[in-house]
């Protein structure tokens, strides 16, 4: 079988971190109540000019060199990102550019926290399908430059950073012959939009606008969203929390990180936690994670890991893959 295999991860952090202890300088709020309520400790800010190109570009290069491939090797690149540089041409056009890639497809996709996991099945499509043979997959974000700095509901949650795989074709033989992409599940109910949305853009306000949230909504949502979806994919594998090694979930916020993995029955010692030290960095949040968890010889070759997203929209998703 023909299937897309993982050949490299990089991530890349804005060197500024913020502490809930300085977010309780700037709105009413306490580094208890964010770590009780998110489990956030600090996320990363990017600094001032630090675009999401130059964060999705460093996390790129990073996995490229992970992978032993170079800029000829690759002929497609996806950027999962809410937060663009322009509001055209795509970001994944300037990333392209920047790491001298001449060949190929490039475009962007938008998702919001769910836009890793969109980015990843769909590249996993075009690779199959002899579109592609060789991707980058980033998802890279700064959230900063959207968040309402008065709102405390929302400010104290994001954070700015990005991830990127390298993702190859896999001729089903020799190296690669049982590993790859298993299955891949997405979903949408476009009826939940104002739950989770950004008050402004181009066609509607002319303006860039901020992120706005029903924090409670979303809660009540996420748990039942990201059990449906994990189960079509144990389903469609004859996996279970069980039998996986690895959940890598994205990082929002640590109940719904906890809840989730327990009523799937994943043990805690199998779920990556970044969102401590990362905050919810949206469409970044998973290759962050996963870069880690690949750097620090948790995730290796031969294990059976489990990704999942929920997201505005609503949109949510999950893969299986054999790293
Ligand atoms: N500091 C202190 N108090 C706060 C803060 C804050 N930062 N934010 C809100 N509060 C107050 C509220 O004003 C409210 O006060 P009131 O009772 O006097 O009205 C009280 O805390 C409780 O507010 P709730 O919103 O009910 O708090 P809740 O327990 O629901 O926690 C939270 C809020 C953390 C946002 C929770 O709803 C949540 O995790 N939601 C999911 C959000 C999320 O993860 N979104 C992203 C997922 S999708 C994606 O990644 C794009």
């Amino acid at each position: 079988v023909t299937r897309s295999v993982v050949t490299g991860t990089g991530s890349y952090l804005p060197a500024r971190t913020v502490t809930n202890d300085e977010l309780s300088r700037i709105v009413e709020t306490s580094d208890d109540w964010i770590v009780q309520r998110t489990g956030i400790r600090e996320r990363h800010v990017a600094a001032e000019g630090e675009k999401t190109s130059d964060i999705a570009a460093a996390a790129a290069t990073r996995a490229m060199a992970a992978a032993g491939i170079g800029p000829d090797d690759v002929d497609l690149v996806i950027v999962a990102t809410s937060t663009p540089d322009n509001t055209f041409p795509a970001t994944a056009t300037e990333v392209q550019a920047r790491l001298g890639i001449r060949r190929g497809a490039a475009f962007d996709v938008q998702a919001v926290c769910s836009g890793f996991v969109y980015a990843l099945a769909t590249a996993d499509s075009m690779l199959r399908t002899g579109l592609a043979t060789r991707a980058l997959v980033i998802g890279a974000e700064t959230f900063s430059r959207i968040l309402d700095w008065t709102d405390r509901t929302t400010c104290v949650l994001f954070g700015d950073g990005g991830g990127a795989v390298v993702l190859e074709r896999g001729e089903g033989a020799g190296d690669t012959a049982d590993r790859g992409i298993l299955t891949a599940h997405l979903r949408a109910d476009g009826r939940h939009k104002d739950k989770l949305y950004v008050d402004g853009g181009p066609s509607s306000t002319g303006t860039v606008g901020h992120l706005r949230m029903e924090g409670r909504e979303v809660f009540k949502f996420a748990v039942g969203a990201v059990t449906d979806v994990i189960e079509a994919a144990f389903e469609a594998t004859g996996f279970s929390g069980d039998t996986i090694d690895w959940f890598v979930p994205h990082q929002a916020n640590r109940r719904i990180i906890d809840g989730s993995a327990k009523k799937l029955g994943i043990a805690p010692e199998k779920v990556v936690v970044t969102v401590e030290r990362h905050g919810n960095t949206s469409a970044a949040s998973i290759p962050l994670a996963l870069d880690e968890a690949v750097r620090d010889g948790r995730v290796k070759r031969g294990d059976v890991v489990l990704l999942e997203a929920m997201g505005g929209g609503f949109t949510w998703g999950s893969i299986i893959l054999r790293w």
